[in-house]
């Protein structure tokens, strides 16, 4: 499964980075305004466009996803191709477009974003459909020719939660094989938990090229699920990605294995 970072944060893209096992940076329009908050709390200057390109040349050939802020569909292609003329020649662009961009019960027109999608996929634009809650919405942006489409598995658990009147804090890990409350396994239209979306979209998808993106991952066994459930990426974020390294087992091994260096052995190491 490949890896991607989900922030738009210039000092974490660069962190991460230098790991050595990125594939790719999802933005979306809360982490834009998550980096620019954070620009502006240190008295920095925004140059948008700069920033902009700043992420793209830090990942070079890597995958960047950034959003279109359109709710139609000449919005949204307009800003598709805006997107990737300023940007494509700095890097990756995917173009991360909603599945669907109506805001309200009834909308006027249907079906923009599957639309846009289509667009813009014939104009050779690379396209991130966002926003996925059910296997039915990845099955279209595949078919419109969607390249990645992202399957939210933290709000799709908080969402059966929300709906059956469960607390929860946002990183609560929710079982992939859902909850029961008195006796009835809770469902969004047959969808048990964040997990299953995924895993239900990869089995739709399995003769398409779309690759499957799991993303809002909140926690480390939401990460190693997604994974079991097939999925191609994962996107996190840097506070999980750090998560995904410890355990208490490991610092202990560490503590004894450093308290046991013999001169002898630090010597032919160089100590
Ligand atoms: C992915 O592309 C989204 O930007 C992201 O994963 C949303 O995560 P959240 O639900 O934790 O905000």
């Amino acid at each position: 499964m490949k890896l991607f970072l989900d922030s738009a944060k210039l000092e974490e893209i660069k962190e991460v980075k230098g790991y050595g096992i990125l594939d790719g940076v999802t933005t979306n329009p809360s982490l834009i305004k998550k980096a620019v908050d954070a620009l502006k709390k240190d008295g920095k200057k925004i140059d948008m466009e700069g920033y902009i390109k700043k992420i793209l040349k830090t990942c070079g050939k890597l995958p960047v996803s950034l959003e279109v802020v359109g709710t139609n569909y000449e919005d949204m292609v307009s800003e598709g191709e805006i997107l990737k003329k300023k940007f494509g020649k700095f890097g990756n662009v995917y173009v991360k477009i909603p599945v669907d961009p109506c805001m309200k019960d009834i909308c006027k027109r249907d079906a923009d974003g599957i639309r846009a999608i289509k667009a813009l996929s014939k104009l050779g634009i690379k396209i991130n459909c966002t926003l996925i809650f059910s296997p039915e919405q990845a099955i279209l942006a595949s078919k419109a020719g969607a390249n990645f489409v992202s399957p939210f598995m933290g709000r799709e658990d908080d969402y059966i939660r929300e709906f059956n009147r469960l607390e929860f804090d946002k990183a609560d890990y929710f079982p992939d094989e859902g909850i029961k409350k008195n006796g009835k396994l809770l469902s969004d239209r047959g969808i048990v938990s964040g997990v299953d979306l995924v895993s239900e979209c990869v089995k739709v998808l399995k003769k398409s090229k779309t690759e499957v993106l799991a993303a809002s991952v909140r926690n480390v066994r939401q990460f190693r699920e997604a994974a079991e459930a097939g999925a191609h990426i994962a996107t996190v974020p840097l506070k999980v990605i750090k998560q995904l390294l410890v355990h208490k087992k490991t610092k202990e091994g560490m503590k004894k294995f450093t308290k046991d260096i013999v001169p002898e052995y630090a010597k032919l190491l160089g100590r």
